[in-house]
């Protein structure tokens, strides 16, 4: 039986340092490996009631790689995506720079799109990173966060200027 537990897989910093100043076709150096984790993180998906495997892996900035998948309850509501589950591992160890990540689910004629709320966790940790979202066949499509969320609101918002005026005008 494959051992899909790959949780620690790293990429090199040079490999990703090359890869911003790269092609396309140098990208997938790393970022199959990362999609095939992401596929690996897929088999571990507890998605009793919708059936509907999510995997995700999670690329830091240090080549940490940070895997996920969905996790269901009874209490429907509070299931959690497998993007929120891998960005809650990294960054309760710590992480908070990411550069990329891979998402993988079983659909075959559509290339996985993360929900409105995983979004806005990802716009969380910045705008300018980069999304895979994948099929089962390995192909993708790269999207910035900012693509997937124009318009955004972020931690930097709640920096500006407001107007408050209470009823005492303070
Ligand atoms: N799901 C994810 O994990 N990520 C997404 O981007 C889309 C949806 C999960 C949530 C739920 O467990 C199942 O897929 C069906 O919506």
């Amino acid at each position: 039986m494959t051992d899909l537990r790959i949780n620690e897989l790293r990429v090199h910093e040079a490999d990703i340092e090359a890869s911003n100043h790269s092609n396309e076709e140098e990208n997938e150096d790393w970022i199959k490996p990362l999609i095939y984790q992401s596929q690996g993180a897929k088999e571990f998906a507890y998605c009793p009631y919708s059936k509907f495997r999510v995997g995700a892996a999670l690329l830091a900035h240090d080549g940490t790689v940070f895997t996920g998948c969905n996790v269901e309850n009874a209490s429907y509501n509070l299931g959690l995506c497998a993007e929120r589950t891998t960005i809650a591992k990294a960054v309760s160890e710590g992480y908070r720079r990411f550069k990329t990540i891979a998402i993988a689910s079983d659909l075959e004629d559509q290339f996985i799109s993360p929900c409105g709320g995983c979004r806005q966790f990802m716009r969380e940790f910045g705008d300018q990173w980069s999304v895979y979202l994948s099929k089962p066949d390995g192909s993708y499509v790269e999207m910035t966060v900012g693509e997937l969320l124009p318009v955004s609101f972020g931690p930097e918002d709640l920096k500006k200027k407001t107007m408050l005026t209470t009823q005492s005008g303070s």
